[in-house]
C-alpha cells in the first residue's frame, strides 16, 4: 500500500484521510477563535490579500475548495453577486455545516457540497476561479487534487492556493519554537486539543516549499504560476493560470 505522511508520521496513504478528517471534526467549533489566536489574526489579512488578487467579477463562476468555515466564500459571494456563482465545498461536513451556519448568518446562501478534492463532481471548464486556503497540505494525493482543480478551470482561469510554506532563513528558528512549543499548548489551554495543533505545525513542515509547490502547479497543466510570498515566507499564495 502506498505511504504518506500525517504530520511527521508514515501512515498508509488509506489512512490519512481518516486522521485529518479526526483533526478537522475535532477542531471545528473553535476553528474560527483558534485561527486568529494562533496567526494574532494575521489569517485576516493573507485572505484579505488572496480576495484582492482574485479580483472576482460581477457573474464570475467561483469554486472555493477546502473552503471550512467559509471565510473565502463570504468574500467571494457578494463580488460574484446575483449573476454568479460561489461554490463552498469541504470533505468535512462539520466544517462545511459551521461555514454554511456563518453565510446563513450572513444573509448568504450558497451551494454547499460535501467533496474531496481529489475526486471534484465538477464537469470540465465550469469555474473562472478556483481557491484553496490552508486545504491542501492537508491532502493525500496533492498532485491529483491539482489535476483535478485544473480539470474544473476554463481555459484562462486561475488557481488561487493560499498555504503556509517555507519562511525566510532568519525567521526559522523563533517559527519553529513559536509552531512546536507555543501552538500545541496553546491548542490544549484553549481548545482541550494539543494533537490537533500539534498536527497543524508538522503539517506545514511536511507541505512542498514555494518552488517544489509552482512545479507540481505547472505539472498539473498551469501553464504560468506566480508566487507571492506573505509575512516573509510563512505564507505564500500561488496563483497558476490554465493556459
Ligand atoms: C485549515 S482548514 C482551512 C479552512 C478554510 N479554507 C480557511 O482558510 O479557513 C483545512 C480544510 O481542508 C479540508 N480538507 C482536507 N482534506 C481535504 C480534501 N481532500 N478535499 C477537500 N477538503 C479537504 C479540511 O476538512 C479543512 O476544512
Amino acid at each position: 500500500m502506498t505511504q504518506t505522511h500525517f504530520g511527521f508520521q508514515t501512515v498508509d496513504a488509506a489512512e490519512k484521510a481518516q486522521r485529518v478528517r479526526g483533526v478537522f471534526d475535532s477542531v471545528a467549533s473553535r476553528y474560527d477563535v483558534m485561527n486568529d489566536l494562533l496567526s494574532l489574526g494575521m489569517h485576516r489579512l493573507w485572505k484579505a490579500y488572496t480576495v484582492a488578487v482574485a479580483n472576482v467579477q460581477p457573474g464570475d463562476k467561483v469554486l472555493d475548495i477546502a473552503g471550512g468555515t467559509g471565510d473565502l466564500a463570504l468574500a467571494f459571494a457578494p463580488q460574484a453577486g446575483e449573476r454568479g456563482t460561489v461554490v463552498h465545498t469541504d470533505i468535512n461536513e462539520a466544517m462545511l455545516r459551521t461555514g454554511r451556519d456563518r453565510l446563513l448568518d450572513a444573509g448568504i446562501a450558497l451551494p454547499t457540497i460535501t467533496c474531496d478534492a481529489e475526486r471534484l463532481p465538477f464537469a470540465d471548464g465550469g469555474f473562472d476561479l478556483v481557491s484553496v486556503a490552508f486545504g491542501l497540505r492537508n491532502m493525500t494525493d496533492k498532485d491529483r487534487a491539482l489535476a483535478e482543480m485544473c480539470r474544473v478551470l476554463r481555459p484562462g482561469g486561475r488557481l488561487l492556493v493560499l498555504e503556509f510554506s517555507q519562511p525566510a532563513e532568519a525567521l526559522r528558528k523563533p517559527y519553529d519554537w513559536y509552531s512546536f512549543k507555543v501552538m500545541p499548548l496553546l491548542g490544549k489551554w484553549v481548545a482541550k486539543d494539543a494533537e490537533s495543533y500539534r498536527y497543524l505545525a508538522e503539517s506545514i513542515r511536511m507541505h512542498p516549499d514555494q518552488a517544489t509547490l509552482k512545479a507540481m502547479m505547472k505539472s498539473a497543466g498551469f501553464g504560468h504560476v506566480d508566487v507571492h510570498n506573505l509575512a516573509a515566507g510563512v505564507v505564500a499564495l500561488h496563483v497558476g493560470v490554465k493556459c
